[in-house]
């Protein structure tokens, strides 16, 4: 339904926006934030400007032209000239609200004497999260260069905290909160991939707001190159957040009638903490055609459990053990190829190597599929090792300025994909391994930043990234079965732009389950579980070499889609059971895990973590509970268990395949049945736990 061409309402799931499309110039945002329900055009009728002739709300594309003071969200020149621009509509603003919730808005404007055309698209989901891109066209002889393009929105004053993320390999997404004053609070990544201190969401939110309690804003910029999130509030009026592409300088010169488009910019709001930032994106996630549909099949992947020591035997050996545990995926991970016996060559060379597999791999895949496992192959097609047929037959293929090669990375460089010739081999690469082998899953993983990144002599990683994205479609489109795994040294490679084109992440290198309980927690603000890779890791983590006990290795791999990378040849037969039962429950709860609620309780002791899934109709629920550290607390705290139907009445007791938690040489098992009411006001008495202990609570609603 077209809405009234003055003032566009957009509401969905508890959101609303609304504009202000009177004038000629572009349309003003009078709120973005709350639903305020039916009354919101009398509510914003009412509203006064502070000073006489100031409009109201503010700018959709603020630059100097509105007075705003701070970062314009449009910064560029014409070869030098019109640093600002005044840009007004071109035609009325086309907006449809869509009865079932949300809906779209499209604008377009200009600046005759600039020669510079803008489109800015928004569309509100039906689950409450807002996505915005402009495009800008320049349209005169000569360039018209874009230095940078955001998506902003307003937020008010109340927003006085940022969380923002910081994080490096190994220990991804860490928390770090700011105040939010008059200044800018600002997370920049120019590392040419997301990074793994890119933050899930960059959330501005009232006073010490939490995962249940507080208003919150946040923004994810859906890019897998350099990029920008802020919040800033100028001493004139309320604040903006939001986010984009940083722009390496020359990057982006456009001639007469070309177009730069910025990525898709997600803002969502809670009026109740964190949780309703996850629960809008995890559920609009879920409405993608893309969203993977089935079970999210348990997986063994061999890098920690093997390396590069690929060996048929050896791995025949890994995938019999793995079916007889219930394991349905098999992921042959780095090693395979020419020259690859360790990290220091053989990227770019995508051929089977003889010497290692005289066969090919078919002895292997064969053996993986007869035992009734899919298969899986691990590539890193955007790198290239110079010690590689590849870089020795085209030292010219290099995404660097010639003659001057960035510094290695992991022994490695990276390809320039913007050349077409690269691209058009890596394609047919790629292409041609997945049609002999028939792989159901690739784990496509990129292990380095891009430095001094140089396509064509200018700044490249814009273009990198759209070619990355662009081959990525290409082979999905030849293959449309093919399932892809976004792994960038575990988990730099972690937003919504690689997410449209693939199906899960690897969320870390650390298999170590007390730091896996954090990179998970921040990792599923912005992702559902099914999209979320999760591992049991060896006894004796590889990373960090911190020994964790199985049964608190299992239930931190059972949040995410399931898997194990660990030599289990070599598992004794009370692992092998104790595995064999945690796949069981994986299997019969991953309907729920992969469907429910995320919910984190804001629970008083900072020891411990509590936390789980609750299904959309509240019948049926599981909760973890993570003990981290040694409790500073003699007695114990209570486990108050949020998202419950209030009204309901729920048995409580363990998971029945997970081990039961022992607390001085006695089990414990809660066995006990109260309203979902009294478990999130009242709740259960805690265990006192040992470090790196925990339990799963499964909940049936039984009236
Ligand atoms: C980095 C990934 O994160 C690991 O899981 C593994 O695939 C290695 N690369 C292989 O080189």
């Amino acid at each position: 339904m077209p809405a009234s061409a003055d003032l566009i309402v957009l509401r969905a799931a508890g959101v609303g926006l609304a504009l202000d499309a009177t004038g000629t110039g572009l349309p003003r945002v009078l709120h973005w934030g709350a639903d305020l329900g039916e009354d919101a055009l009398d509510l914003l009728a009412a509203a006064q400007p502070v000073y006489p002739n100031q409009p109201l709300g503010a700018p959709l594309l603020p630059t100097q032209a509105d007075r705003w003071a701070g970062q314009p969200a449009l910064a560029g020149h014409r070869d030098g000239t019109y640093p600002h621009l005044r840009l007004l509509r071109t035609e009325p603003v086309a907006a449809m609200v869509d009865p079932a919730g949300g809906g779209t808005v499209t604008v377009h404007a200009t600046d005759e004497a600039a020669g510079v055309r803008l489109r800015t698209e928004i569309e509100l989901g039906a689950q409450g999260v807002l996505r915005m891109r402009h495009a800008v066209t320049s349209t005169d002889a000569g360039t018209y260069t874009v230095d940078g393009l955001l998506c902003l929105l307003p937020v008010p004053a109340d927003a006085v905290e940022v969380l923002d993320f910081t994080g490096r390999w190994s220990r991804e997404r860490v928390p770090q909160r700011t105040a939010f004053g008059h200044q800018a609070v600002a997370h920049e990544s120019r590392r040419g991939r997301t990074g793994f201190d890119a933050p899930p969401f960059f959330a501005a939110g009232t006073a010490a707001f939490g995962f249940r309690h507080g208003q919150v804003w946040g923004v994810h910029v859906g890019w897998s190159g350099d990029h920008t999130q802020l919040a800033q509030r100028t001493v004139d009026g309320d604040g903006v957040l939001g986010g984009g592409e940083l722009l390496g300088a020359g990057e982006i010169r456009l001639g007469d009638g070309e177009t730069y488009t910025t990525p898709w910019v997600y803002f969502c709001h809670s009026p109740s903490g964190l949780d309703g930032l996850s629960d809008a994106m995890h559920a609009w996630l879920r409405a993608r055609d893309t969203h993977p549909r089935t079970p999210r099949p348990v997986t063994l992947n061999t890098w920690e459990a093997v390396y590069f020591d690929h060996d048929l035997t050896r791995l025949t050996a890994l995938a019999r053990t793995a079916a007889e545990l219930g394991v349905e995926r098999f992921v042959l991970d780095d090693g395979w190829f020419l020259g690859r016996r360790d990290d220091t060559a053989g990227l770019g060379d995508w051929h089977v190597d003889p010497t290692v597999w005289p066969d090919g791999l078919h002895p292997l895949v064969d053996e993986v599929r007869r035992l009734g496992l899919q298969f899986g192959l691990w590539v890193e097609p955007e790198m290239i090792n110079p010690d590689s047929d590849l870089a020795r037959a085209h030292p010219d293929w290099y995404l660097a300025t010639p003659d001057r090669l960035p510094a290695n990375w992991r022994h490695q460089q990276v390809l320039d994909l913007a050349r077409p010739e690269v691209w058009a081999h890596l394609l047919q690469r790629l292409d041609a391994l997945v049609t002999e082998y028939r792989p159901d899953y690739l784990k496509w993983d990129h292990n380095r930043d891009l430095v001094e990144a140089v396509h064509d002599g200018t700044a490249g990683v814009h273009a990198q990234t759209a070619a990355a994205y662009r081959l990525l479609d290409a082979l999905r489109a030849r293959h449309p079965h093919l399932e892809i795994e976004s792994c960038s040294s575990g988990g730099a490679r972690v937003d919504l732009g690689i997410l449209s084109r693939t199906d899960r992440v690897w969320a870390s290198d650390n298999n170590d389950p007390l730091e896996r309980q954090h990179i998970q927690r921040w990792t599923a603000l912005l992702l559902p579980p099914e999209l979320m890779g999760s591992h049991v890791g060896p006894p004796v983590s590889h990373t960090n070499g911190r020994a964790a006990n199985l049964s608190f290795r299992c239930l931190t791999a059972l949040f995410g889609h399931a898997g194990i990378e660990w030599d289990i040849t070599g598992c004794t037969e009370d692992e092998r059971a104790q595995l064999s039962a945690w796949i069981g429950a994986y299997r019969r709860l991953r309907g729920l895990l992969h469907s429910g609620r995320t919910v984190r309780a804001d629970h008083p002791d900072p020891s411990a973590h509590l936390y789980g899934i609750v299904s959309t109709g509240g019948e049926h629920a599981v909760f973890a509970y993570a003990q981290l550290t040694a409790s500073a607390y003699e007695g114990t705290t209570r486990l108050r268990l949020p998202g419950l139907d209030p009204l309901a009445r729920y048995r409580v007791g363990l998971v029945p395949e997970l081990p039961v938690p022992r607390i001085w040489a006695q089990d414990w098992s809660p066995q006990v049945t109260l309203t979902g009411a009294a478990l999130a006001g009242h709740g259960l008495a805690a265990p006192l736990l040992r470090p790196a202990d925990g339990f799963v609570l499964e909940l049936h609603r039984v009236g």
